[in-house]
């Protein structure tokens, strides 16, 4: 092979740098925009994080107490503060117990004596619904199930809150 045939012709040489340099251009844009798309998928959800309610244990009695607190939710890149509430109380067993407010008919807020005429008894306003302590629908009024129940721990002595589940779901 002769040495001019090794050589890089100008026309040759141009288009390598001009791919060269035009590759590298594409993926110093196509990254962030990759980066972009895809990292709301990769970013670890809040969801399901137990969040510190402001509720010591040792505070929580028999006697069912509204509790409300705030978490943070992020909906692809949309951060927003959500409200919560839970009744809590502890059972006889003196197991903790942290039901939602959420009535199972049509989605009103319950209210623990929120009747005079059932006392003992968590009430909902918009159609009479009842549901006893544990949170168990009373049958003949408009819920068809329970109460859903928070999960929850300790730590330090506060309650830590999650998700609401449907009773009997672990
Ligand atoms: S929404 Fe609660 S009884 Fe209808």
């Amino acid at each position: 092979m002769s040495e001019e045939k090794q050589q890089v012709s100008r026309r040759q040489f141009l288009n390598y740098t001009l791919t060269g340099v035009g590759g590298f251009m594409a993926a110093g844009m196509l990254v962030p925009m990759l980066r972009m798309a895809v990292d709301p998928v990769l970013q670890e959800s809040s969801a399901g994080e137990l969040a510190n309610v402001g509720l010591a244990v040792e505070e929580i009695t028999n006697e069912p107490q509204r509790v409300d607190w705030k978490i943070k939710q992020v909906d692809g890149w949309y951060e927003s503060e959500v409200g919560k509430s839970a009744w809590v109380y502890k059972n006889d067993n003196g197991d903790i117990v942290a039901l939602s407010p959420i009535c199972k008919h049509l989605g009103c807020v319950v209210s623990w004596e929120g009747s005079e005429q059932y006392p003992d008894k968590f009430y909902c306003p918009c159609h009479g619904g009842l549901y006893y302590k544990s949170g168990v629908n009373v049958p003949n009024t408009p819920p068809l199930a329970p109460l859903d129940v928070y999960e929850h721990k300790v730590k330090n002595g506060m309650l830590f809150l999650g998700d609401a589940h449907p009773q009997g779901e672990a």
